[in-house]
């Protein structure tokens, strides 16, 4: 019986693919994905600490895991990614059964730190330096780049994958841990990414995503810019069966024209932006440090929208962030009313240990009124994403057929359609999620779709047959 794992993961798109490059790593080893959580000889928590409550949830999973400690001493339980990198011994003093801490910057060893925990050398911690009291070149060697090829493929799909452009954030927003969690922002060689790009073309990857915490301000030691790498990955992807491309998360205050004329001039990049507001606020927007005011924001916005006409924003707010009064609030509806997102991802401000803001301002906005603007905003949220998806209705879309919806259900014969078909899911150019019947061997493919209804988060269409 091979050595089984299970990696659970919370947080961004960054530790979903770290821990799809710790699961090829333990792969490599000749270990195997455990069907069921518990009975995994190796339990991985790959965790998250930009909200206070993504780290409780995984400290009580490990108090709930005291006990299955004790009657399999073998088993072994590791904490990686960023509360590993921000709690360090804490963990081990709060959680003792625990065997292994590791860093986002170090997890290339963990398969090394597994075989010495198997021989008997437990508890291990490895992490990198603080930012605060060392110098950054010393911080930046100490986040180990990880970004291997993807020779055994641990991905949820075959079609999509995952690229990481940059590591880090210089932003210091002052409510965010991620530059003390993720260190300084480092941009990977271009010739690196390209290599990683082509050998996801070759294995047949339809849709490659560039991650990275501030990805328009891509920049690497030779100069090349976000829109070189575009450029560069577009002739891939005219050679190969890479169909789309796409890029998050973009910082407002690098979204120059040469980004914003590449997405409209390169066919396979999507025309679809995350572009964080956080607020809507100019005294809300100073206190976060986020560099712009909503006026700059609102030209941002209106740019995206005259160069290329149709493409999907979607953002991220923070309610109730320190001193958020109500007419601040207003403001922020305002902004989100008029912009008129694809969606947005809304966060009750969560105060984070060693952030300016924990430092400097009082989390005065009551638990209620976070609560109550959270869910103004989603409301409104939510009527913008009805309605615009209410206007698609009638219009024919590509799509990237995913794999079958949650719902597909049982298999069934349509009509004229000789092979099996079932509801699939996919994306419009815009990443707006489409369910329509097609045989499940169109998984991987484009297909034309015409859409008939619209709910507020789905789009209902008919395959188009040619
Ligand atoms: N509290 C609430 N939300 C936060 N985010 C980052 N830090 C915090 C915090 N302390 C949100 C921001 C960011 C997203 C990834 O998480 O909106 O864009
Ligand atoms: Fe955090 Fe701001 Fe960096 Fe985003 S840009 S990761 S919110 S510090």
């Amino acid at each position: 019986m091979p050595i089984t794992f299970f990696i659970e993961t919370v947080g961004c798109q960054m530790n979903v693919l770290d821990s799809e490059l710790v699961a090829a790593g333990l792969l490599r080893k000749g270990f195997a994905p455990a069907a069921d959580p518990k009975l995994a000889d190796i339990l991985l928590f790959n965790t998250c600490s930009v909200r206070q409550h993504a780290e409780d949830k995984i400290y009580s999973a490990l108090g709930r895991l005291k006990h299955v400690k004790k009657y399999f001493p073998q088993k072994i339980i590791g904490v990686i990614g960023c509360m590993a990198q921000k709690d360090g011994e804490t963990i081990f003093a709060r959680a003792p059964h625990v065997d292994l801490v590791v860093g986002p910057g170090q997890i290339a060893q963990i398969p090394n730190f597994i075989d010495r925990i198997r021989a008997g050398e437990t508890p291990l911690m490895e992490l990198s330096l603080d930012r605060r009291g060392n110098h950054r070149h010393e911080v930046e060697s100490s986040f180990d780049a990880y970004d291997p090829m993807r020779d055994l493929p641990a991905r949820e799909s075959p079609h999509q994958a995952m690229v990481r452009i940059m590591f880090g954030c210089d932003q210091f927003c002052t409510y965010c841990v991620v530059p003390h969690v993720r260190g300084p922002e480092q941009s990977r060689p271009m010739g690196e990414i390209l290599a990683e790009v082509r050998q996801l073309a070759e294995q047949g990857c339809r849709e490659v995503t560039f991650i990275g915490q501030t990805v328009s301000k891509y920049s690497d030691e030779e100069g090349n810019r976000l829109s070189t790498l575009l450029e560069c990955t577009e002739e891939i992807a005219e050679r190969s069966p890479l169909a789309r491309i796409r890029f998050v998360t973009s910082h407002p205050n690098s979204m120059t024209r040469d980004l914003l004329e590449a997405v409209r001039d390169l066919p396979h990049v999507m025309p679809y932006f995350h572009l964080p507001a956080q607020s809507g606020s100019d005294a809300v927007l100073k206190r976060m440090h986020r560099g712009y005011t909503s006026g700059e924001y609102r030209e941002k916005i209106h740019k995206i929208r005259e160069t290329i006409p149709g493409a999907a924003v979607t953002s991220d707010f923070i309610v109730g962030f320190c001193g958020e009064t109500e007419e601040d609030f207003q403001q922020t509806l305002r902004l989100a009313e008029e912009s008129r997102f694809k969606n947005s991802f809304i966060f009750k401000y969560s105060p984070r240990e060693g952030t300016k803001a924990c430092e400097l301002f009082a989390d005065d906005v009551p638990e209620e009124t976070k609560k109550r603007r959270n869910q103004e905003l989603l409301e409104l949220q939510n009527r913008i994403c009805a309605e615009d998806n209410r206007a698609i209705v009638g219009a024919e879309v590509e799509i990237l057929v995913e794999g079958p919806s949650k719902n597909a259900g049982k298999l069934k014969v349509l009509g004229e359609e000789t092979s099996e078909v079932l509801q699939m899911t996919g994306r419009t150019p815009c990443d707006r999620i489409t369910v329509f019947d097609a045989p499940e061997s169109l998984a991987g493919t484009i297909q034309k779709v015409k859409i008939v209804r619209a709910s507020a988060f789905t789009l209902f269409g008919e395959r188009v047959k040619e």
